[in-house]
């Protein structure tokens, strides 16, 4: 099924089957800061050789990760969430005082409740507002900006802080070759702000959907009401991320491509229009497939999975902030984003910078 927010101005019609989709219309949501954060600490392919049966050669290959951030004993997710946060206020000129909502894409919190997103606001200062955690993983921080955006276009809020952070050492089990060579610990975040839309700057669409059927290719099996923590639980590392990568591949080359594809065809755009793609690092090989099915090139591709790994919802705002400081986003470029995560869910959106 699918909700427009704009009943007004619906997107073609051939979107309607695919998920949630919202269109920006005025007044609208613009990135106004950036701000990310990556623990000290890095977990080189070479030093996970010595932890698991692997080599750099094959993590090279398969993956495209050279090393992967950790954070250091006693740094929480909250302590990441809030030093990237605190840095996209300052970009964006604002401070705690001036947001209206705090969201935060996450499934590796601080505690199973509250949500992280409250021990953030208590980090940065804020009172008073909303602040609550989006479970979606590697799709958190785009699902997270979805929501964000509506509010924003409903009026009554101005500045919404949206976060992505993952801290997936502590629920990685490194005797599992498959998942423990995957991941990285970091967190990125921007400032979206109210616009009256006028310049044609700011989110253009995002699209959202999941596929529950392939909830249990990528899980942690313990831990929640179907397997209570106990003694059998932690002895069988139940507690820990399990998944089929496989079926996780072929879900992600192909969602990937087609949410990437909704959101051109829902602005009237091709892939020749697209100056960046700022995409989920899961995995240079699925990126570079995402690429040839979404037509953009692949130069136009922004890659950091070298140097963090799979940092889940984190990704993309990390990305972005690295873009940002390197001045290489310039106003009026297309940016478009797209990312998938456990769920499955998935998601893109369009961004008019
Ligand atoms: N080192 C060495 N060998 C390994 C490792 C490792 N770290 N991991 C698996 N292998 C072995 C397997 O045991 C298997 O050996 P076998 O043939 O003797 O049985 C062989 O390598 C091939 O395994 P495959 O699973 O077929 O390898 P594949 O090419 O599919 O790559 C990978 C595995 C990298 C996990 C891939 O499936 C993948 O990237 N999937 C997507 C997973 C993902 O990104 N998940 C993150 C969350 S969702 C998201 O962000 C999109």
């Amino acid at each position: 099924m699918t909700i427009h927010l704009s009943p007004s101005d619906p997107p073609p019609a051939d979107t309607r089957t695919h998920g949630c989709a919202a269109r920006s219309g005025p007044p609208g949501s613009r990135i106004v800061g950036t701000g990310r954060y990556l623990p000290e600490r890095r977990l080189t392919n070479a030093d996970l050789e010595k932890i698991v049966d692997t080599t750099d050669a094959w993590i090279t290959e398969r993956t495209g990760i050279k090393e992967r951030r950790v954070a250091a004993p006693g740094e929480v997710t909250s302590d990441m969430a809030a030093a990237a946060g605190k840095r996209a206020l300052e970009r964006a000129g604002i401070t705690a005082a001036d947001l209206d909502m705090i969201i935060v894409g996450t499934i590796s919190g601080d505690h199973p409740m509250p949500a992280c997103a409250t021990f953030v606001q208590q980090k940065l200062g804020a009172k008073n507002i909303p602040s609550f955690d989006i479970s979606a993983a590697c799709a958190g921080f785009l699902y997270g900006m979805s929501i964000a955006d509506r509010f924003l276009r409903a009026g009554g809020a101005r500045y919404i802080l949206v976060i992505g952070v993952e801290l997936l050492s502590r629920i990685l089990n490194f005797e599992d070759r498959t998942t423990c060579v995957l991941f990285g610990d970091g967190a990125g975040a921007v400032v979206l702000a109210a616009t009256d839309g006028k310049d044609g700057r700011g989110l253009l669409s995002t699209h959202i959907y999941t596929d529950g059927s392939l909830a249990e290719s990528l899980l942690i099996p313990g831990g929640g009401s179907k397997e209570p923590v106990s003694a059998d639980v932690v002895a069988n590392k139940r507690n820990f991320v399990h998944m089929t990568g496989q079926d996780v591949f072929k879900a992600a080359v192909r969602n990937l491509a087609a949410a990437s594809n909704a959101a051109l065809e829902y602005n009237g755009m091709d892939g020749s229009q697209i100056d960046r793609v700022v995409a989920h690092q899961a995995n240079l090989r699925i990126l570079n497939m995402v690429g040839q099915r979404v037509d953009v090139p692949w130069d136009r591709f922004f890659i950091n999975i070298q140097k963090y790994g799979n940092t889940s919802s984190a990704s993309i705002p990390i990305a972005l902030d690295e873009l940002v400081e390197a001045d290489a986003l310039k106003p009026g470029e297309h940016i478009l984003m797209c990312a998938l995560g456990a769920g499955i869910s998935w998601g893109s959106a369009l961004v008019r910078w």
